[in-house]
């Protein structure tokens, strides 16, 4: 029977699937993301899907080992996980081509190789490529196992019949069912495959890791459509041109999701940052205007970072702003506070914010070193070098209160900074913190009076 091509329309922010177009996603309400895909009939999650066991069972009788987790060695790796992967659990890498997905999990490899066997399954390279890049790593284990396949059907046979401890699917955009007619990479393909993976971690207890790329206008068939299927989404960021990298968790259901982990590319492969803040400063210019150190926390490690503001004369009638490290619509607000706040004239000022080190900060503590760079740049003033901020900017110029106060200031006296300029309303929580000297500010104006001797 000839089979019949089924329309899609999937958006490509979120995934939403319908049957109709829509020039706004009903879902995530944004414009023009909804795009046409050709789907096969779905036979398979039809006859194949059907679970093991179809009896509930009472949560009491439902046990599990407190320490089923497999550690990669990789520390900052690991504390992204939460403490290892999770047995029987489906991880999804996600990244822009080249960023170092297939290079940090085949590192993860010398370590895990140690308790069991491991299978990486590659799509994208052959066996004396992966070869060569294991020799390079110091990769020699022979309980690690390379099939170079895309038929998914064949890789979960391999899988059976090895029984290894851990997949690691390199990458999903290039893996096949055959029922399916639509081509790899499809988000029909994308979204069964990652299905089949799911069905055959839970089923197994075998801990699957996959990698999807993910372009900077985001991929429709990308890590958006998988989601809500797996575990746990780490997001590796960076610029390939810049040597650090983060590995962020955007979705966790076995720890937090606000834990990065710091490396840094180099001719031996990935290296772990130990020291971010200490990596993030160094090659700060001394008495240079428009600098400003920021006390940032991810999750609950705090995080020294530079933030550069140049302000310079529009040469057009409307004047540029960039953003780099912090999202633009929050630079721009903080300009306008500026301007509006302080009378600081930026209207016909070009302004441009980056973090140093391609560093990505979206916490709202940054508002006020950010404010504070670009002070200084317009008034061309240095910050003091020992002087550090932090702090959330309203729209009335008011200084907020943010967490984690303490751990900020400790990162501070440990890295050798002085002094501070923070939220007054922060200082109750610091009761008895005498570390550093503390500079309580409640409004964006007294800041700069701080930090700069003016208005
Ligand atoms: P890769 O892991 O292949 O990226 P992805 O799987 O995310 O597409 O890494 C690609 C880049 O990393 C490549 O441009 C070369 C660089 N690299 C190093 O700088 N040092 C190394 O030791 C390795 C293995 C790669
Ligand atoms: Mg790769």
């Amino acid at each position: 029977m000839a089979s019949k091509n089924k329309i899609e329309y999937v958006c490509s922010e979120c995934g939403y699937t319908s049957a109709s177009w829509y020039g706004r996603c009903p879902s995530c309400k944004q414009y023009n993301t909804l795009q046409e895909f050709k789907t096969a009939p779905l036979k398979r999650s039809e006859t194949k899907a059907q679970p093991a066991q179809v009896s509930a069972v009472p949560l009491s009788s439902i046990t599990f080992d407190e320490d089923e987790r497999i550690c990669c060695g990789i520390s900052e790796f690991d504390r992204v996980l939460g403490g290892g992967f999770v047995k029987g659990s489906l991880v999804l890498v996600a990244g822009e081509p080249g960023i170092g997905k297939s290079t940090l999990l085949l590192q993860s490899c010398r370590e895990l190789c140690r308790d069991g066997v491991v299978l990486y399954v590659s799509g994208e390279e052959s066996k004396t490529q992966l070869k060569m890049r294991a020799t390079r790593l110091g990769i020699t284990s022979s309980s690690l196992y390379i099939f170079c396949e895309n038929n998914v059907d064949a890789v979960l046979r391999a899988a059976e019949e090895i029984s290894p401890s851990l997949v690691i699917v390199d990458s999903i955009q290039t893996a096949y069912i055959n029922e399916l007619q639509s081509g790899a990479g499809s988000i029909t393909q994308v979204k069964e495959s990652t299905l089949a993976y799911m069905q055959f971690a839970k089923n197994t207890g075998t801990t699957v890791v996959i990698v999807s790329h993910v372009n900077k206008d985001g991929n429709v068939a990308g890590p958006k459509t998988m989601e809500h299927m797996v575990d746990a989404v780490l997001n590796f960021e960076g610029d390939r041109h810049i040597a650090y990298r983060v590995l962020r968790a955007a979705k966790n259901r076995f720890g937090s999701t606000n834990e990065i982990g710091m490396f840094e590319m180099t001719g031996e492969g990935l290296v772990e940052v130990v020291n971010p803040s200490a990596a993030l400063l160094a090659g700060r210019p001394k008495d240079a205007s428009g600098s400003c150190v920021a006390a940032s926390l991810e999750g609950t490690r705090p995080i020294l970072a530079e933030v550069q503001g140049l302000v310079s004369k529009s040469v057009y009638g409307s004047p540029r702003r960039t953003a780099s490290g912090i999202d633009y619509s929050r630079a721009v607000l903080i300009l306008a506070i500026l301007e509006k706040r302080v009378g600081f004239k930026l209207g016909v000022y070009d302004a441009y914010i980056n973090i140093v080190g391609g560093m990505y900060i979206d916490e709202p503590a940054v508002d006020l070193p950010v404010a504070l760079s670009i002070a200084s740049s317009y008034l061309e003033k240095p910050i003091p070098q020992s002087l550090a901020a932090f702090g959330e900017i309203g729209l009335s110029g008011e200084l907020r209160a943010v967490n984690g106060a303490v751990h900020r200031i400790a990162e501070l006296k440990r890295l050798g900074f002085s002094k501070v300029i923070l939220p007054k309303t922060c200082m109750k929580d610091l009761k008895g913190c005498s570390y550093i000297e503390l500079i309580p500010v409640s409004s964006l104006r007294e800041a700069i009076k701080a930090s700069f001797g003016e208005e």
